[in-house]
């Protein structure tokens, strides 16, 4: 039997890895530990809720405000024993993340070679995504298996001169993850409705409004970016008496700070706490547009026919916007001000934008990453 570690530690990679775990637990060909940096404390937990999982090894580093030092020497050393203990034949990591990072490093200093999901995605500005960008880069030298969700990435990858037969074109696994809780809801008119009363505490969903689903969170855009983000929420919510924002505000006190100071106390702007994932897949189907500046949104909504507009100065995921279904705006007010009206007032700049196709995955990734994983390992 193959004994295989899981290392993740924040909400986004929580969700993409979950589905994948269970797949690998499935298998009776592999031995599967499941390792939390728990970067995120609450924001992971809740996704370990939903999915019911529970770790094997929790090393629990989360600190207000922690920087990136704080983030990858904690994560270093916490796994030394770990991998020293369990010695496992392969490590899954996933994305840009710090933790990701670290893993793939301790993975690299006791030779255990390193499987890296939603690899290949590049924006090749080094500071943006900051650090995301470096992350992905430095993670893909250490990796053997790299797991990229598209042809764009797998391109990416061959560029850089990494072996083709490691690299498995596979799809994102947040399209099996968004799937799994959309056929959940579906098939559960009780949790359906819990999802209704749980978020009637915060936002009262009525089909009389639409409303604007926002997020934002991203390094590179602390200090002016965010200051530009709220106030050009602010203007389009005065301009818009009868469209509702609603704001799930992530826990960084970075976010916490400016999002609350610049947006509290407007009528038509709901701030809530961040949401589990099943409601959190709920209001986006609700939704009427999504603004944001979140990877995983970007993945997930085209899929629920929602146009998105991304509140960053580039992308590493290129394909939605080839598509006609995302539109970079950028964090300068006037740009989101303006580009938001268009989709309020244009039904078919909004019909053109609002698609229901995925570049980004079938649902079927984890079984492809399986599959690819079995076959390397017979060879
Ligand atoms: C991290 C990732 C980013 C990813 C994002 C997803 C890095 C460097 N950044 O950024 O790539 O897109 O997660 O959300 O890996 N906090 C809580 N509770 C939580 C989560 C966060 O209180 O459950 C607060 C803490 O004060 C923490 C701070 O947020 O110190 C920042 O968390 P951190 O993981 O460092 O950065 P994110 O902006 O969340
Ligand atoms: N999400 C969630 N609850 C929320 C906001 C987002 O479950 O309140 C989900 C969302 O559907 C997506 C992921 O979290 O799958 C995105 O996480 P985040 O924006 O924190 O990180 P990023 O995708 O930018 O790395």
């Amino acid at each position: 039997m193959k004994k295989v570690l899981f290392v993740f530690g924040t909400r986004p990679e929580a969700i993409k890895m979950a589905p994948l775990v269970y797949t690998f637990l499935k298998d009776d060909a592999f031995e599967v530990r499941l390792c939390v940096s728990a970067q995120h404390r609450q924001m992971l937990d809740q996704t370990l809720e939903f999915f019911s999982l529970t770790p094997d090894y929790d090393l629990d580093i989360m600190q207000a405000n922690q920087d990136l030092f704080d983030i990858t020497s904690r994560i270093l050393l916490g796994l030394r024993e770990i991998l020293r203990e369990y010695k496992p034949d392969m490590i899954f990591v996933h994305g840009d993340t710090t933790t990701a990072l670290s893993a793939s490093l301790a993975g690299f200093y006791e030779r255990i070679p390193i499987a890296h999901i939603e690899a290949g995605l590049r924006t090749r500005h080094l500071y943006s995504p900051f650090p995301e960008e470096a992350n992905r880069q430095m993670i893909d030298v250490l990796a053997q298996y790299y797991f990229a969700p598209t042809k764009t990435s797998a391109d990416n990858l061959s560029l850089e001169g990494k072996n083709q037969a490691n690299i498995s074109i596979s799809g994102n696994t947040v399209i099996d993850a968004l799937f799994l809780a959309l056929e959940l809801i579906e098939k559960n008119p009780n949790l359906k409705a819990k999802i209704k009363q749980d978020l009637s505490l915060h936002y009262p969903l009525n089909d009389k409004r639409k409303f604007i689903l926002v997020t934002g969170h991203r390094r590179e855009n602390f200090g002016e970016g965010f200051v530009n983000i709220c106030k050009a929420i602010r203007q389009i919510a005065s301009e818009n008496p009868k469209i509702d924002i609603v704001y799930p505000v992530h826990l960084n006190p970075n976010v916490q700070g400016v999002v609350k100071s610049s947006l509290a106390g407007v009528s038509n702007i709901f701030l809530i706490p961040p949401l589990n994932y099943e409601h959190f897949v709920y209001l986006m189907s609700c939704s009427h547009l999504i603004m944001t500046d979140s990877g995983g949104i970007q993945e997930e909504a085209p899929s629920l026919g929602k146009p998105v507009l991304l509140m960053r100065d580039n992308t590493e995921r290129p394909e939605a916007l080839e598509a006609g279904v995302v539109k970079l705006v950028g964090t300068n007010v006037e740009r989101i001000v303006r580009e938001t009206q268009s989709l309020l007032d244009n039904p078919a700049h909004y019909e053109a934008m609002s698609k229901a196709i995925n570049p980004y995955g079938d649902s079927k990734s984890c079984q492809k990453i399986l599959n690819f994983i079995k076959q390397r390992n017979q060879r």
